[in-house]
């Protein structure tokens, strides 16, 4: 298996940068009134997180041949539901955690009401700019784009899986029903930055079926890693507190089957979704290269 070079950490370092410039510019400035929703808005959403699901929707532009400024537009969608999800998830009547990314989480810094709302206001955000930005030559593409992220966040995906999580606490799931939770809570809304990015331009059915297959498998690993990292790596690194899942009592791939077995897991995971990406040549580099990132990375 290929080892991350200095060129990819390169693209890695680039596209980053520029969804930190994309989604200030997007945001509603820190100033503008509600001022205290706007800044906390920004606080959950700036300066942190690896940027993922936009380094996926970038990486499958390049099979579609998308335009770098719908790229952008689709990949913060994408992001800001992943952020608002995050600072949800973060609340005392969920995981119920004090840092993230570095910092106090949102309801720590601001307060619980306002948490709430920064969730609602960024989910809000994530669609207005899906609806008022072109970001395919077809509309009717378009508006199965807006629906491919609702879907994608909603009762039937993360939002759905966060209600598995929150019902599953405590209790021991077999295989296919923490897969089932995995793929839900986590895997949806990656499958939707795959989708999102590579729609901003022409794709086949083909290289659309391939994509979802490379997209379901590294979604999956995507969680199971971030299960790994939970048990195995410190709170400084994660810049999130470290083995709350085994104090809370969440089932996870650590607690089903060990740490061996689940980084065995990911690592098979991450060859499924190589294989998909084997006869879309080599527009589908940056897709493996990111899909090494997810499995290999140590934070
Ligand atoms: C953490 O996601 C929450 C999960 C879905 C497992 P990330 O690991 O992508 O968090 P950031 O965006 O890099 O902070
Ligand atoms: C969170 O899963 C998934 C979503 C936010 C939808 P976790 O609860 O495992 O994420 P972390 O570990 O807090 O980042
Ligand atoms: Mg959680
Ligand atoms: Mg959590
Ligand atoms: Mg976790």
């Amino acid at each position: 298996m290929k080892i991350l070079d200095s060129e990819f950490q390169a693209w890695m370092g680039g596209v980053q940068a520029r969804m930190e410039t994309v989604l200030a510019r997007l945001l509603p400035a820190a100033n503008l009134a509600p001022a205290r929703l706007h800044e906390a808005m920004r606080y959950a959403t700036l300066e942190g997180g690896k940027r993922v699901r936009p380094l996926l929707a970038f990486a499958a532009g390049e099979i579609s041949r998308a335009a770098p400024e719908r790229l952008e537009i689709a990949a913060a969608a994408v992001e800001l539901i992943h952020a608002y999800s995050l600072v949800h998830d973060d609340l005392p009547c969920m995981d119920d955690d004090t840092l993230r990314r570095g910092k106090p989480t949102v309801h720590v810094e601001y307060d619980e009401a306002t948490a709430l709302l920064v969730g609602d206001a960024l989910q809000s955000l994530a669609f207005q700019l899906l609806s008022e930005n072109r970001i395919s030559d077809d509309p009717r593409v378009q508006l199965e784009m807006v629906k491919t992220l609702a879907v994608a966040a909603g009762s039937r995906g993360m939002a759905g899986g966060q209600q598995i999580d929150l019902e599953a606490t405590g209790k021991t799931l077999s295989l296919p029903e923490l897969e089932f939770m995995h793929i839900h809570k986590t895997g949806a809304l990656i499958r939707a930055a795959v989708t999102l990015g590579s729609c901003c331009g022409a794709l086949t059915e083909d290289q659309k079926q391939r994509l979802d297959h490379y997209a379901k498998a590294i979604g999956l690993a995507f969680q199971v890693v971030d299960d790994v990292l939970d048990c195995d790596a410190s709170t400084a690194t994660l810049g999130k507190t470290a083995g709350k899942d085994s104090k809370q009592g969440k089932p996870t791939y650590v607690s089903a089957m060990g740490l061996a077995r689940a980084r065995q897991m990911a690592e098979a995971l991450r060859g499924e979704a190589h294989a998909a990406l084997s006869d879309l040549g080599a527009p589908a580099r940056r897709l493996a290269e990111v899909a090494d990132f997810i499995v290999l990375r140590k934070f």
